[in-house]
């Protein structure tokens, strides 16, 4: 049974119902149009074309939207894990591109896993990534305030009718870091799969990173656990140390699962339950 999960960061909307509606009807949306491409495409096609959509939304904080770094630089950083080939693929701290998940892609095809920087930025545009300049308006004065912004990271996993599961993400990191901090979306602390299961995470991504979460949960399946209870697990670990995290997950049989630590108020997620799209919002 095909299946597909889609996130757009995690926090909190309390109060604010008009930005938690735009958010859902983005989400629906690109739920939507991107399950249609899983009738006949693939689980790597489906997950790049809902993080492109998710990419190109300023609601969210990836591609065109990401928050900036203390210099005033945006720098986006992807990841792409093939589950079935075992094939991680991340770029970190991209500049200047539109979709950061197609280079996580365009790497995916290389020897190397990993890149960085000026030299991953150079390496898009040397494959035909036009330059393109991310900022909005909205993120410019948020970071002129100093401000870190409300929304988070946007991630993909689905399952094909091959069996195959992809899991993606892509981040403009938490605003106002440090130039060059390193987010854990384009390692396998964010983003990780396997034959059996495949996860894409969102929040702080230093507690993220400390918890190793996407690949401890992946791990867990991959030696006999549930979904259920391999995120449950994950989350009481994090909970000892008040992180402020969420996920979402698929495996092998179509289950889906969506963690957050207590700490974290919402994951904002869309996925159809075999009877109506789920969100955050429902
Ligand atoms: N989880 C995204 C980040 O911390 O940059």
């Amino acid at each position: 049974m095909e299946q597909l999960i889609i996130h757009g960061g995690a926090g909190s909307l309390e109060g604010k119902l008009a930005e938690a509606q735009k958010m859902h009807d983005s989400l629906c949306h690109i739920w939507e149009e991107s399950f249609v491409l899983l009738q006949k495409g693939s689980a790597e096609e489906v997950v790049r074309h809902a993080i492109r959509l998710l990419e190109d939304d300023p609601v969210f904080n990836a591609g065109t939207g990401s928050k900036l770094q203390f210099d005033g630089q945006v720098r986006m950083s992807s990841a792409l894990m093939d589950g079935n080939n075992n094939r991680f693929s991340g770029v970190i701290n991209v500049q200047n591109i539109r979709n950061p998940i197609e280079a996580a892609a365009l790497l995916s095809r290389e020897k190397h896993t990993i890149l960085s920087g000026e030299q991953a930025t150079a390496f898009c545009h040397k494959h035909g990534m036009p330059e393109y300049d991310p900022v909005t308006p909205e993120r410019f004065e948020e970071y002129e305030k100093r401000c870190a912004g409300k929304h988070g990271t946007v991630g993909a996993v689905a399952l094909d009718k091959e069996g195959c599961i992809f899991a993606g993400t892509s981040t403009g990191g938490i605003g106002c870091e440090i130039p060059g901090r390193v987010s854990d979306s384009p390692t396998v602390a964010g983003t990780y799969a396997s034959t059996k299961a495949g996860v894409s995470c969102t929040g702080i991504g230093e507690q993220i990173t400390q918890q190793a979460a996407a690949a401890k949960v992946v791990t867990r399946v991959d030696d006999g656990m549930t979904l259920h209870d391999a995120v449950a697990r994950t989350m009481r670990e994090s909970n000892k140390f008040n992180y402020l995290y969420g996920l979402i997950s698929l495996d092998s049989a179509g289950q889906v699962e969506v963690g957050k630590t207590a700490a974290l108020n919402e994951v904002f997620y869309a996925f159809h339950d075999g009877e109506m799209i789920r969100t955050f919002f429902t």
